[in-house]
């Protein structure tokens, strides 16, 4: 069973993204298990820290190099993706030399009250990762317009057409992290 290290770019109690990370968790729970990362513990990118390292960012960096695959889960802001989350990327990719980023596949999704549901803060986000020397998933994209009820209090996706939807992105995220991590053994075997 894959691990995906989930990064949810809101610290906000009732956030929505929360809620969809929730959501996907749930639809994959036979599939993948998830493992929360604590943004809000990360102080801002200093890179005079590497001397001594936060104890966050230590833990954190961990947490990356233990996870098959990673999900970034963004909001919009401005039409662009959560400061959070890019000061993640950049904690856990320096020092330069020792990024814990490197090979690891990743998918981005996100959600907004939006119609476009975060298409355009995703899309500066998936223009970071391959330069971090990530595994992008390019499809299925997940962006998704967050209605009322649509996900319910056990995380549950209410609209059948919709869960479908979600439940293949799943399958295929799965499957697409567990290739990555066999073409990568392979590749270290040969
Ligand atoms: C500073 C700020 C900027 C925002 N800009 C956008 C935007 O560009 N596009 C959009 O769809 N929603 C935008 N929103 C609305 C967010 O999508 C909404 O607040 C959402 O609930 C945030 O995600 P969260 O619930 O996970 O915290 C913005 C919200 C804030 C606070």
């Amino acid at each position: 069973m894959n691990t995906i290290l989930a990064l949810v770019g809101s610290l906000r109690q009732d956030s929505i993204n929360k809620r969809l990370a929730k959501a996907l968790e749930v639809l994959g729970a036979d599939r993948f298990r998830f493992v929360y990362a604590d943004l809000g513990a990360l102080p801002h990118y200093n890179d005079d820290c590497w001397a001594n390292p936060p104890a966050a960012v230590t833990a954190f960096k961990a947490q990356i190099r233990q996870a098959d695959g990673i999900l970034l889960i963004t909001p919009e802001y401005f039409r662009a993706p959560a400061g959070l989350l890019l000061n993640a990327l950049a904690w856990g990719g320096r020092p330069y030399g020792d990024s814990a980023w490197v090979g690891k596949p990743v998918a981005t999704v996100g959600t907004s009250p939006g119609a476009i549901g975060t298409a355009a803060a995703q899309s500066h986000l998936r223009a970071i990762l391959p330069t971090l020397d990530m595994h992008l998933m390019g499809q299925p994209e997940v962006y998704f317009q967050t209605k009322p009820g649509l996900i319910d209090a056990q995380f549950q996706v209410t609209d059948e057409q919709t869960r479908a939807f979600l439940d293949n992105w799943v399958n295929r995220f799965d499957q697409f992290v567990s290739l990555m991590t066999a073409r990568d053994e392979k590749a270290i075997a040969a």
